[in-house]
């Protein structure tokens, strides 16, 4: 072996390391080692051959409040110096404010946290919970959804191609549609359909067994990685009343909504309707640790009471981690960040509006808050995908790929790389007006790729 502090790391060592050392999530292994990030803050960030780019995903939808926030980072130096971690059979102060800080911020009487290291071990904890708490295994769930890596969480990613490769595991899915307006399963139009995807939930639910076999139904709020779906006002309130009068757990899946993202604390937030579960990470540390959380509603907290609470985690509740969120969540307070979301959020859905009627590849714009998706066509009559549901798992480009080279050309990231046919725009919370007319400008130009595959 050699001696491990003299492992040679020039540029050329490391992009090699890259290739052959490491493994590239979602993705043919590369045969280039991508752009090295040396530096980022606020919304840019900066690759070692010292071009600057503008982050118009905020990473996969966590650093909503920018990068290199030095309150956060002077928190967490702090911490380091005092304690990183302990086994979670102790408590911690930060451990302790965390679950505290939880309970006011999340929607209702969700008050009792299980705290993880990030968004799929908080789902794997829900459906655990479900499981545990109802007796039941069955979990209803939609497709075009992404609930994480994990066994059971990508079992109940139900439409993404990426869970294809794997043998399903850990959750015993039912699958049914979204409210994906744009294209309804069931060919209807909202609000004449009298939200057929709902009432159909209602009807799957009792073939399957009701409440003797189905344990909860999960969902994100607004669907993300899979085309950013936003679902019609009355969807969550009747889906709430369907679970009731089932005894069923609802599940919210607010990784990527949560903590601003659609310009509410929670998505939920937006329908009134308090879920039985909620799960967060991303936003709750932004990035600058991982983290996430399992939230429960009380009467479940206090099941557990006097019950054995059958799961753990040597990093459970880990120390830096909740210092970082401690650090992290009062910033959305005190620099009105969700405001922001929502009233920013307005104007860069009106300004992808625009973009719409200039692309031919653009067949729908939606979105809520800061969180807005392009979906891509072929034509726009028709409706025709760009590209097929499994083009992200296929060898070699594709249109949207091209896209996405183009704006990383053009100077910015979109999550342009993700399942289905949708780009989505999620910069970080503090972004200003005049930085969004800047990654619009940006996408406009990138769009043109996608243009020239319309027919
Ligand atoms: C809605 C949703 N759930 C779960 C996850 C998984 O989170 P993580 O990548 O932190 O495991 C993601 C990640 O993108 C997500 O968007």
């Amino acid at each position: 072996m050699q001696d491990l502090k003299q492992i040679p790391a020039e540029p050329t060592d490391l992009d090699q390391y890259e290739i052959e050392n490491n493994f590239h999530s979602w993705s043919f292994q590369p045969d280039r080692s991508p752009p090295r990030v040396v530096s980022a803050k606020g919304v840019r960030f900066t690759t070692e051959d010292g071009r600057e780019r503008l982050d118009f995903s905020s990473c996969f939808v966590s650093h909503n409040i920018g990068h290199q926030d030095p309150r956060v980072i002077d928190a967490i130096c702090r911490q380091a110096r005092g304690l990183t971690s302990f086994a979670p059979s102790m408590s911690t102060k930060p451990r302790a404010l965390l679950a505290k800080m939880l309970s006011e911020i999340t929607p209702g009487d969700l008050s009792r946290s299980f705290i993880s290291l990030g968004g799929t071990e908080a789902n794997e904890t829900a459906i655990k919970i479900a499981h545990q708490y109802t007796g039941r295994r069955k979990m209803i769930t939609r497709f075009r959804t992404y609930h994480g890596g994990t066994a059971a969480s990508m079992s109940l990613s139900a439409g993404d191609a990426r869970g294809w490769a794997q043998e399903s595991g850990g959750a015993e899915p039912v699958r049914v549609p979204q409210p994906y307006c744009y294209r309804c399963m069931f060919g209807l139009a909202y609000p004449d359909c009298k939200l057929q995807c709902v009432r159909y939930i209602d009807e799957v639910i009792e073939l399957e067994g009701g409440g003797e076999k189905v344990a909860g139904i999960i969902f994100e709020p607004v669907t993300g990685a899979n085309g950013v779906i936003v679902p019609p006002p009355e969807y969550f309130p009747h889906l709430r009343k369907i679970c009731d009068k089932w005894g069923i757990l609802m599940i919210a899946d607010e990784i990527m909504t949560g903590f601003g993202r659609t310009g509410k604390w929670f998505a939920m937030d937006h329908w009134d309707v308090v879920p039985d579960i909620l799960t967060i990470a991303k936003g709750m540390t932004c990035g600058y640790l991982p983290l996430g959380a399992t939230i429960v509603r009380k009467e479940i907290g206090d099941h557990f009471r006097h019950r054995f609470f059958s799961h753990g985690a040597t990093y459970a509740g880990h120390t830096l981690g909740c210092a970082t969120a401690l650090a992290v969540i009062p910033i959305y307070q005190e620099d009105n960040l969700i405001e922001n979301s929502a009233e920013l959020g307005q104007y860069l859905l009106q300004k992808s509006m625009e973009l719409k009627e200039k692309h031919a590849c653009l067949g729908d714009v939606r979105g809520l808050g800061l969180f807005v998706g392009l979906e891509l066509v072929k034509n726009k009559k028709t409706k025709e995908p760009l590209t097929s549901v499994d083009a992200k798992i296929r060898p070699g480009s594709n249109p949207k790929l091209e896209v996405a080279k183009k704006l990383g050309e053009l100077g910015m990231m979109a999550m342009a790389a993700n399942p289905g046919n949708v780009i989505v725009m999620a910069p970080p919370l503090i972004i200003s007006k005049d930085e969004i007319d800047e990654g619009v400008a940006i996408m406009d130009r990138a769009l043109e790729v996608a243009d020239s595959y319309t027919e």
